[in-house]
């Protein structure tokens, strides 16, 4: 560990030698494991029974009630990448501090209200997804600036099957030319990654006030943009995973001293601004603060950009396909979700996003559930929040031991067609609990699972 650093927080923070060395302490230690129940497969009740069978012994941590600390005894040899619970998505793998950003915005509630809300910085969708599930009614608009960063936050998104989200790819700059668009803000801000240190040990030895202070800048730039995209009397929260008050405090400084007339503090328990500490908080550092907008900021360009979307409506002919397959396949009658298209893909949502899309351009919106070949060809994710009855394969297996059927599955291997049925397309469960969709080919059950996402 580099010392100007540990040097830089001993004396910015006051320690005495006790606190410093129980910090020091801290970051040597390995971080506990810790994930989020993905609520839109399994209920978390339904995930305390299925996992009982595996000893996990599940704690909630203090932020989220779905958010658990987990403790392994059995299946140790199995990282938890490769669990049947993780390739299944019914956990994604989170860490403990990086879910409060969302839990203070919402103050831990699912609002069911409707908003319009940013995510400035989203990648890999930590956050974003999050954010989908303690407002199912809004629409989060998930930005991230480097596109090849992108990819991730695709994955994570159809992972935790959030159908309420639109990926953009915009410049910070960007937002600047869209005044009062959005009820709330998040700006997960691109930080010194001081945090890394936790990953690789040496990450910090290029820590050093120069490089500190050029990021800081990008977070004002960032932040004035925030301000600027965000309502009148509606709220921005700011949060970094560093330590240091030059990103942290100084940057707020600086702003709240440009803007006095125009934002004031919502205090998070009592305090101006909230920093998790790993020696007390047991999660990775991170700071956080909150922001209401309280009158207009005469500086944005009132310019709007010419969006130039590709995504369009299906055609009625395409939506026709679209039902008649569910309904034939699955006895599934959808009503009151939006069907859109773009490039060779399909997405189904409840949401209403063509209100937006004279507004921004979005690169996806979701969830995919088609791919629009020469013929149609239905997404193996697409029905996982649908309760099929007909046509339903469940693979009951009492062990996951190699080779076994649902070992196989998530390997993504074809299995043994033990249905009466001779073609289409079926729905496997295990244990109850959905999995995807796959097709039927006489003797065969054609696995549809991308291997991407299979078990290795
Ligand atoms: C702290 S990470 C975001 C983590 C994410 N919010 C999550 O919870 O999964 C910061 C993000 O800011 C993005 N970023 C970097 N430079 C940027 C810029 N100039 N404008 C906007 N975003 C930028 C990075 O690509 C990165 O994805």
């Amino acid at each position: 560990m580099k010392q100007d650093f540990l040097d830089y927080i001993k004396n910015t923070f006051d320690f005495n030698e006790t606190e410093f060395k129980n910090f020091k302490e801290h970051l040597e230690k390995p971080l506990k494991k810790s994930f989020r129940i993905n609520t839109n497969k399994i209920s978390i009740d339904n995930f305390k029974k299925l996992v009982k069978r595996n000893d996990w012994e599940l704690t909630e941590s203090n932020f989220w009630k779905n958010m658990f600390y987990i403790d392994r005894t059995t299946d140790l040899k199995i990282p938890l990448g490769s669990t049947f619970e993780h390739i299944m998505w019914l956990i994604y793998i989170q860490e403990v501090a990086a879910s409060s950003s969302p839990f203070f915005m919402s103050w831990d509630i699912i609002d069911n209200d409707q908003y319009l809300i940013l995510d400035m910085s989203s990648s890999p969708g930590w956050k974003t997804t999050q954010l989908s599930e303690y407002y199912p009614n809004s629409l989060i608009v998930a930005n991230e600036f480097d596109k090849p960063r992108i990819k991730q936050l695709f994955t994570n998104i159809e992972r935790m099957w959030c159908d309420n989200i639109g990926v953009t790819n915009y410049d910070w700059r960007f937002f600047k030319s869209l005044p009062e668009l959005f009820d709330k803000v998040l700006l997960d801000a691109p930080c010194s990654g001081e945090w890394t240190c936790y990953k690789w040990t040496d990450a910090i030895k290029f820590w050093n006030a120069k490089n500190i202070k050029s990021i800081a800048k990008l977070q004002f730039w960032l932040l004035e943009s925030a301000l600027i995209t965000c309502k009148v009397w509606w709220e921005i929260v700011f949060s970094t995973c560093t330590l240091n008050k030059i990103e942290n405090e100084w940057v707020l400084k600086k702003f709240y001293k440009k803007y006095w007339n125009i934002i004031e503090t919502i205090k998070i328990d009592n305090e101006e601004t909230k920093r998790l500490w790993p020696h007390t908080d047991k999660t990775w550092w991170f700071f956080i603060t909150k922001i209401r907008k309280i009158a207009s900021v005469d500086k944005a360009s009132k310019q709007m950009p010419e969006p130039k979307n590709t995504i369009e409506k299906l055609s009625s002919r395409e939506t026709k396909t679209v039902l008649r397959f569910l309904e034939e396949n699955f006895d599934l009658d959808i009503k009151n979700y939006f069907f859109y298209k773009h490039n060779s893909e399909i997405y189904i949502s409840k949401h209403n996003f063509w209100e937006y899309f004279n507004k921004l351009f979005f690169f996806k919106v979701w969830v995919k559930i088609w791919e629009l070949t020469d013929i149609f060809t239905p997404c193996f994710n697409l029905w996982v929040i649908f309760d099929l009855q007909k046509n339903v394969y469940n693979i009951d297996e009492t062990s996951e031991k190699i080779n076994s059927e649902i070992d196989r599955y998530l390997k993504a291997y074809d299995l043994e067609n033990k249905t009466a049925l001779k073609k289409g397309y079926i729905a496997i469960k295990y244990k109850n609990t959905p999995a995807w969709l796959a097709e039927i080919q006489g003797e065969n059950i054609k696995n549809l699972l991308p291997t991407k996402y299979a078990r290795k």
